[in-house]
């Protein structure tokens, strides 16, 4: 029977895309985030569930490993498009994609050091802005980068903003909303259109119900 994989993280985005999985009839066959497994067979006979690194869920739908996957926008900026379908916006795990300083601070002017692990983004944006920026990357932990001196702004998200104020940063300029999206291997699409295609529709459907 041909399978049908899907690529998703463990956190926010497993949390809230099995209520909408689960609204298409697709229910793990066992706790994921209590697991040590990254693969796990469903309720859906041939369709199973990969947990991945968020970013890494692009790459396994860009080579058909998985064909489709749960990836936040701002991982699909940072990666680039190729290979795979953006069909729907799941609208869950919404948040921001922003510069940010330390509190107060006056805008750095000339060139600027940016820390970020966004840094085809970060790029992309400091040049479209006219600033120059050199970019620094970074895995985490990037709010310290303004107050240690390694860097005069940092890219980031910001959900509540709670994390910038706990560390005397301000948000300044959003470079994108983000939230999370569903993505679909092209040659994929295409061979097992029989199946996927219905699974977009039902989970459309779910949305739409949750819009109302
Ligand atoms: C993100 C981001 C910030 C925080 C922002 O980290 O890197 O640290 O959330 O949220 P807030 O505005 O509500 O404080 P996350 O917890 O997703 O983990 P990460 O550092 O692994 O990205």
């Amino acid at each position: 029977m041909s399978q049908l994989t899907i690529a998703l993280t463990k956190g926010r985005i497993l949390r809230e895309t099995l209520p909408l999985l689960s609204g298409a009839g697709i229910e793990p066959a066992e706790d994921i985030e209590s697991s040590r497994k990254l693969i796990f067979d469903t309720s859906r006979p041939g369709v199973r569930l990969l947990i991945l690194r968020g970013s890494d869920v692009p790459t396994y739908v860009q080579y058909g490993s998985a064909d489709l996957g749960v990836s936040g926008k701002d991982t699909l900026m940072e990666h680039g498009g190729d290979g795979f379908y953006e069909p729907l916006d799941l609208r869950i795990a919404r948040c921001r994609l922003m510069t940010a300083g330390v509190a107060g601070g006056s805008r750095a002017r000339g060139r600027i050091k940016v820390a970020t692990k966004y840094v085809n983004v970060a790029r992309r944006f400091y040049a479209e802005e006219g600033r120059q920026a050199d970019i620094i990357k970074l895995y985490g932990a990037m709010e310290l980068a303004p107050l240690m001196d390694l860097a005069d702004e940092i890219v980031d998200i910001v959900d509540t903003g709670n994390t910038l104020r706990a560390n005397g940063l301000e948000p300044r300029q959003t470079i994108a909303d983000i939230s999370s999206r569903l993505i679909v291997n092209k040659a994929a699409m295409k061979m097992k259109h029989s199946l996927i295609q219905p699974l977009l529709e039902e989970l459309a459907g779910a949305l739409a119900e949750r819009q109302t």
